[in-house]
């Protein structure tokens, strides 16, 4: 069941499509107060787990700690941390298997804090600045009828292109058409399987939204034909602010139809992002998305299917009125009028990108009105990639295009997939990726991934065998990784037959991984989903947070820790253990239920499979659009039946 409460006046963020009348009174749960803002305070029961967040720090279940929502460009995405760059305001409460589930999404585009037993260890406190939302109740039997009833009413997942399903390097640098054949040369002559390679920022020209640097691709058509030959789609990114540069057409245009974010006194506001300053267009009119959304036209008309969304939080790396603002504190330090101490300096000049002050410094204009940016901020990156979606359905609606964004709010998901942003080459961030994946598949983040072997600093062979491991499940499954930092391609290392092998069982899971992405697409399901969600009943899966279960089938337990020669797992029953070794055989071992170390090797991909259940398997090929259907074969219980689908 679901309820919907409204409070003050909610601004319409279009996360719900389902029309849901609003209830009269207040939630039969939680204690709500709206005199000093909004808040919304449960007691919880030691055993509740509190699961949501999507986007999030820590762990799966997020009890213990601080989380606000605000879209946040931060690279550095440490334990303390409180925000990433997605905003999803659902949390699930489960109580144990004989209790009621409960859902609750707070519908709020601006900054939300949620503390989930951090300022008291047995208590929830959801709150905001002003009560202007709407609160959504769901009740129902278990988690997994929780998340359904919450995807049915926030409408369909994104389903991308099949080749989406196959492997992408990319790295920001490469700049020439040398540094893409060489990609492609290298994955084709060693038999690497690879579907895509990713356009950073350098394929532009000046970082200027929809151009081509013209010197570097004097015939950008051909280039993407060329890549096409070969199997290989170019995605190129596009970031969220329009260079000031007198004679860009598309800042000529944003600005002469008004299209550009304001400040009070009625002027552009300018920031400094990639290509210097910058106008942000303003996503939440329905006439700048269409806008926006028509550029692409450019380099759909080239050639290009996919496109990745970036910046857009916004990220701001400084303003000229931060910039002064940050001037005058030195000059009055220097004048004697400010005294400071030690951390205040570095902490005040670290405040200069991603300001809040910057985020109060423009506005929006929707239904005529104006809106301060903070009070909407979570909604600029999902409004975005709805301009590109709808685009896209407009110029070619028989074609499903590769979308996907950084920031993102819920409902999203309709549009495109995610990236989780700039991790770092750390094992903890193997192990928060995986966390991720069913707290995002909970608000509808079907089309997911990280930046596998780590984006900020030097990776190790070891680290990206083991992320490349992780990633063979993960719909988006993509070797990226910030200039400045470590070459991370296969052949940067010694064992190319070790990436060989790890990128080739990928391939020959795709039928399955496209098959439960379809269902879950379909049926508003999650692909990934705790242990907890299955086997309700048993204490210890219940606490499982590193290892998860993908479709109705597997279970995958990835090696997270670095030297390790595999992992202790727990099987909540027995399963069959598979091992695709090197070699190319399948190692299939039926384990009994309990605690189990397995031995996996650095160039070996294990998982389990349930009871009862079989996947579907092919023969490994060098890209999605070469795999043999025909070669299809199933591993797992012979007597089992499974549903494959394909569209
Ligand atoms: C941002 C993106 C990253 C990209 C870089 C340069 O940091 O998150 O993926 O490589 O910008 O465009």
């Amino acid at each position: 069941m679901i309820q919907k409460y409204s409070f003050g006046t909610p601004f319409e963020t279009e996360a719900v499509v389902a029309p849901i009348p609003v209830s009269s009174g207040l939630p039969a749960l939680g204690q709500i107060d709206t005199d000093h803002g909004f808040s919304f305070r449960l007691a919880l029961s030691p055993q509740d787990i509190v699961y949501g967040l999507g986007e999030a720090n820590r762990g799966i279940d997020k009890r213990g700690h601080l989380y606000i929502s605000c879209c946040a460009d931060d690279p550095i995405h440490t334990e303390d941390k409180h925000s990433l760059y997605g905003a999803h305001n659902f949390l699930l409460i489960d109580s144990g298997p004989d209790a009621e589930a409960v859902g609750l999404f707070f519908d709020y585009p601006g900054e939300m804090t949620f503390d989930i037993g951090y300022s008291h260890r047995e208590q929830l406190c959801v709150c905001c600045k002003t009560a202007d939302l709407y609160l959504y109740l769901i009740t129902g039997k278990s988690a997994s009828d929780i998340v359904h009833q919450f995807r049915q009413i926030i409408g369909p997942s994104y389903i991308p292109p099949k080749f989406a399903f196959g492997y992408g390097q990319s790295r920001w640098g490469y700049a020439a058409p040398e540094d893409f054949r060489t990609v492609a040369q290298q994955h084709r002559e060693n038999h690497i399987p690879l579907d895509m390679i990713y356009m950073d920022i350098d394929y532009m020209e000046d970082f200027k939204d929809f151009t081509v640097n013209t010197k570097r691709f004097p015939d950008f058509a051909s280039f993407v034909e060329e890549m096409k030959q070969q199997n290989i789609r170019l995605i190129p990114i596009v970031d969220a602010g329009v260079k000031i540069e007198p004679g860009y057409a598309v800042y000529e245009e944003g600005l002469a139809k008004g299209y550009f974010c304001k400040k009070e006194d009625g002027s552009e506001f300018e920031a400094c992002v990639w290509p210097g300053m910058t106008h942000f267009p303003d996503f939440l009119r329905p006439e700048v998305r269409e806008w926006f959304g028509n550029q692409y036209k450019c380099l759909l008309d080239a050639g290009i299917e996919g496109f990745w969304n970036d910046m857009n939080e916004p990220a701001i790396f400084f303003s000229a009125e931060g910039e002064a603002d940050l001037r005058q504190w030195m000059a009055d330090i220097l004048a004697g009028k400010t005294s400071f101490h030690s951390f205040a300096l570095s902490d005040r000049s670290k405040s200069l990108p991603n300001s809040p002050e910057d985020y109060q410094r423009f506005y929006h204009v929707v239904d005529s009105k104006r809106i301060r940016h903070d009070r909407v901020h979570n909604l600029y990156g999902c409004c975005m990639t709805r301009a590109a979606s709808e685009a896209f359905a407009r110029l070619c609606p028989d074609k499903r295009i590769l979308m996907f964004s950084r920031a993102s709010y819920i409902g999203m998901h309709r549009y495109g997939g995610i990236w989780m942003g700039d991790n770092m080459s750390w094992w903890s961030h193997l192990l928060l990726n995986l966390k991720m994946l069913p707290s995002l598949n909970m608000c509808g983040f079907l089309y997911i991934g990280a930046d596998l072997g780590g984006f900020g600093c030097d990776t190790t062979e070891d680290l990206l065998l083991r992320w490349l491991a992780l990633g063979v499940f993960t719909p988006l499954m993509r070797n990226h990784s910030a200039a400045g930092t470590r070459e991370q391609e296969f052949y940067q290392f010694d064992h190319a037959e070790d990436f060989r092998h790890i990128i080739s069982v990928r391939y020959r899971l795709i039928p399955y991984l496209y098959s439960e992405y379809l269902k879950a697409a379909k049926n508003d399901a999650m692909m990934f989903r705790p242990l907890a969600f299955a086997y309700p009943q048993d204490r210890i899966a219940r606490k499982i947070e590193d290892q998860l279960l993908l479709g109705d089938e597997v279970m995958i337990a990835p090696v997270y820790t670095q030297n390790a020669d595999g992992r202790p797992v727990y099987l909540p029953e027995e399963m069959l253990l598979v091992k695709f070794l090197p070699d190319g055989t399948l190692l299939q071992t039926p384990v009994p239920a309990g605690y189990l170390f397995i031995d996996v090797a650095l160039n070996e991909v294990a998982f389990f499979i349930r009871r009862g259940r079989k996947i579907p398997v092919v023969d490994a090929a060098e890209c999605v659009e070469a795999l043999d259907m025909r070669t299809l074969c199933y591993i797992g219980d012979p007597k089992a039946t499974y549903e494959l689908i394909d569209e």
